[in-house]
């Protein structure tokens, strides 16, 4: 009673301090989320029956007919029934179908232990994410109980989250994933994640407007994905006004910088920062902002400076976009007749590069972690240990193409059939974590250039100041 007290007030402050105003900006539903209070009817009611609002406000997913999922294996059930009828307090973004995931994961998981999982929402945009699970960790707040940490993140927050190998089930079924991740959530010698979803950039075209217009290819240079968009573009707004040739994520927060991470590598313009030494102010990154900013307001909308993963994928998937950059969950959407314009009519390629680059994909990703100040580690163990596990990567993998953070799931025939991309070989670049526990900002620093060319600024100048503020962070 007295943690539903403390949890109903740390709640209320949570919801308040930012659940609101970010859901709010993102979907336009905070209103009806909030006017039910916070926990699972709040996230039930995000959800809607069988529909759920997905990253920007006209973007819809539609989540029914997912099949049931994998039920609750009895050595997690085994830890999780000492909390039997307590509630985990679960940060959670509710878009998209793996909102809806999420949604029959609790009901499974309080089936089959007895615990109940409340959610709290989580924005889409992880730059919001970040800012909220700040102000969480700042405040000492015993809530959530679990958070969902981005691949870039463990440094910055390792010192408020709980050693996994303190825990029971989770610090094991971490040794199952790719050494490199365990690496990555290991800090100072604690492990503070548990791996559950790997991502990659990759460019997304529409095979009927390739063959339409007569190219035998996707194109291998940015050039050429300039060329084919403007002629795909400019044949397709006969029938279509708003149709464009090329949609990515543009809006100032960290999308944009693995954008641009794989625009300056790809292009020969380095990893921003290389051998400890900031290297972004160079003429090839310039030349490239160059060309991304002949982009805005020709080949793409001019509203892609405020492009995230959902608004950039809801065009490509109404059928209103040639090409698309984006992460593996859209093949799945794109591929469903309930959400998808263009079933039949699409294809993935690596990215671009240019003149003396090759093509590059950022290396996205989503860990587990168990807030430190948590009074139900163990119940958390249990949760992160079943939906992290290899049955529930492997339902993820097939029923939402999110790539698996474990060799032996990646290398299932089940997930390689539904995720063919899985063999598209590409060079992964990894975002400049020499930054180390001043990621976040220097991160910023990089998105908020871009982003300034982009709206119309001087790349050389954006870039050298850019340059000055990250040397200056590194010291
Ligand atoms: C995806 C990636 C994550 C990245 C984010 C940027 O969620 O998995 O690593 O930071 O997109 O928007």
């Amino acid at each position: 009673m007295e943690r539903d007290d403390r949890l109903g007030r740390e709640m209320t402050r949570f919801l308040r301090n930012w659940s609101r105003r970010d859901f709010l900006r993102r979907t336009g539903q905070a209103g009806a989320l909030l006017a039910t209070g916070s926990g699972v009817a709040a996230f039930l009611e995000a959800c809607g029956t069988g529909s759920s609002s997905g990253g920007g406000a006209s973007s819809t997913v539609n989540t029914s007919g997912l099949p049931a999922v994998p039920t609750v294996a009895s050595d997690v059930v085994a830890v999780a029934k000492k909390s039997s009828g307590k509630t985990l307090v679960v940060s959670q973004d509710p878009s998209g179908k793996g909102g809806q995931v999420a949604k029959l994961a609790a009901a499974q998981f309080e089936k089959d232990t007895g615990v109940k999982i409340s959610y709290v929402v989580a924005p889409s945009s992880t730059s919001d994410l970040y800012a909220q699970y700040q102000r969480v960790f700042t405040s000492k707040a015993s809530t959530p109980d679990t958070v969902n940490i981005d691949v870039v993140y463990p440094g910055a927050f390792g010192q408020y989250l709980a050693d996994l190998k303190s825990v029971p089930l989770a610090g094991d079924l971490a040794q199952k994933s790719y050494p490199s991740l365990v690496q990555n959530d290991t800090v100072s010698g604690r492990l503070v994640g548990l791996p559950y979803q790997g991502d990659f950039g990759f460019l997304y075209y529409r095979t009927d407007l390739l063959k339409k217009y007569g190219f035998a290819n996707p194109p291998a240079t940015w050039q050429e994905l300039t060329d084919q968009a403007t002629k795909i573009q400019a044949g397709e707004r006969a029938a279509s006004p708003n149709f464009y040739g090329f949609v990515f994520q543009g809006n100032a927060y960290e999308g944009l910088t693995c954008n641009a991470m794989e625009w300056f590598v790809s292009n020969g313009g380095g990893n921003i920062i290389d051998n400890g030494k900031v290297t972004v102010d160079n003429s090839h990154n310039v030349d490239f902002l160059n060309l991304a900013k002949s982009w805005v307001g020709k080949i793409s909308p001019s509203g892609v400076t405020a492009f995230i993963e959902e608004d950039s994928r809801n065009a490509f998937t109404t059928g209103s976009a040639a090409f698309l950059r984006n992460w593996p969950y859209v093949y799945a959407l794109a591929g469903d007749p309930k959400n998808s314009k263009i079933v039949g009519n699409f294809d993935v390629a690596p990215l671009p590069h240019g003149p003396g680059g090759e093509s590059a994909a950022t290396v996205g990703g989503w860990q587990y972690g168990i807030n430190g100040q948590s009074a139900l580690k163990e119940a958390a163990a249990a949760w992160i240990t079943y939906r992290a596990g290899p049955d529930f990567q492997k339902y993820s993998a097939i029923n939402t193409t999110v790539p698996p953070t474990m060799d032996a799931v990646s290398k299932d025939p089940d997930v390689l059939k539904a995720n063919p991309w899985l063999s598209i070989q590409t060079n992964r670049v990894v975002r400049p974590s020499k930054l180390g526990t001043k990621y976040n900002q220097g991160s910023t620093f990089i998105f908020q250039a871009v982003n300034g060319v982009l709206r119309g600024g001087d790349a050389k100048s954006a870039l050298g100041q850019l340059q000055t503020s990250l040397q200056s962070l590194l010291g």
